[in-house]
């Protein structure tokens, strides 16, 4: 009687032939990868921790300069754990979503307090400081120790339904995701280290969302997606971000205002930051309630100290 296997081997997608993917994708980085300061050797951990929070959602041109001016300022965790809030929001310039620029402070406190100052490497030990999730967790355990640890962002999930799943779009994060990422890093724990951010390079700049440059891609003869004719994206329409008109805009203008102010300012003072009093009023709330404003007892607002 036949033992084959139940589930059916496919030549072109598993490691069994030729150069098993991740081996593949370590290669392709060391040619393709782009020159970034903060994968420069000799990057510490603390370092490394500040350029994934910035990097979340914002592109690496606009990161660099700010990442660079806040390393030369707070070198340590410890320095930054000294800092204001006022300081820290300031220095934070316009990279968006400011609120990490608060947990980013909240979590040098911690590991000031908790670690002596030193970021830990432990995952768990990450994951419990303010404001780090899954991903930052694994990728400062990755690129600022060097330990193999899946690292999932969503390039990485998009490369992982695409390649492993035969899908043109990444579904909401899954555990899985990390298994599945996991189960193509070469064994080598230093080429593991790099297939990490190879895979995450990839995803920026050939498996993008919009139109993937398969002809540039390493992997292309092992793709799923690809093998299986491109099937179109099944799910809900990707949200297409938009800014002009947000409340996530006016909230910037606010905060402009008030981190050019060198001391509290009138309500008046915001009225030139955004016509439309109803939203103008809604995102002072909403900074306020996120405490990255506060207001004086006279009724002034003002960058918290
Ligand atoms: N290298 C390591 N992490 C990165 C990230 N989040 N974005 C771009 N390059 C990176």
């Amino acid at each position: 009687m036949s033992t084959a296997s139940p589930v059916p081997v496919d030549p072109e997608v598993t490691h069994d032939t030729g150069d098993p993917v991740g081996e593949v994708l370590v290669d392709w980085y060391a040619g393709a990868a782009r020159d970034l300061p903060w994968r420069e050797p000799g990057t510490d951990a603390w370092a490394v921790l500040v350029s994934e929070v910035m990097l979340q959602q914002t592109p690496v041109a606009r990161v660099e300069p700010v990442w660079r001016a806040w390393l030369a300022r707070w070198p340590a965790p410890a320095d930054l754990a000294a800092a204001t809030p006022a300081e820290v929001i300031r220095a934070w310039g316009k990279l968006g979503y400011p609120r990490r620029a608060l947990r980013l402070r909240e979590a040098a406190v911690a590991v000031t307090e908790r670690h002596g100052g030193v970021v830990p490497a432990e995952v768990d030990e990450l994951e419990a400081l303010p404001g780090i999730g899954t991903y930052t967790a694994r990728a400062v355990a990755c690129f600022g120790y060097g330990r193999r640890q899946p690292v999932v962002d969503t390039n990485v999930r998009r490369v992982v339904a695409r390649l492993v799943h035969g899908r043109a779009e990444a579904a909401p994060a899954r555990t899985s995701d990390l298994v599945d990422i996991a189960a193509l890093a070469p064994a080598d724990d230093a080429r593991a280290v790099r297939f990490s951010v190879a895979v995450m390079e990839l995803g920026a700049l050939v498996c993008v969302a919009g139109n993937p440059r398969c002809g540039a891609c390493p992997v292309r003869d092992r793709c799923r997606w690809r093998l299986a004719g491109y099937p179109a994206h099944d799910g809900p329409p990707r949200r297409v971000q938009r800014f002009a008109g947000t409340d996530r805009q006016v909230r910037g203008r606010l905060l402009d205002v008030l981190r050019a102010a060198h001391e509290p300012v009138q309500p008046d003072a915001l009225v030139a930051a955004w016509d439309d009093a109803l939203q103008r009023s809604r995102c002072l709330d909403s900074l306020l309630v996120d405490g990255l404003v506060v207001q004086t007892d006279d009724g002034r607002f003002s960058l918290p100290d």
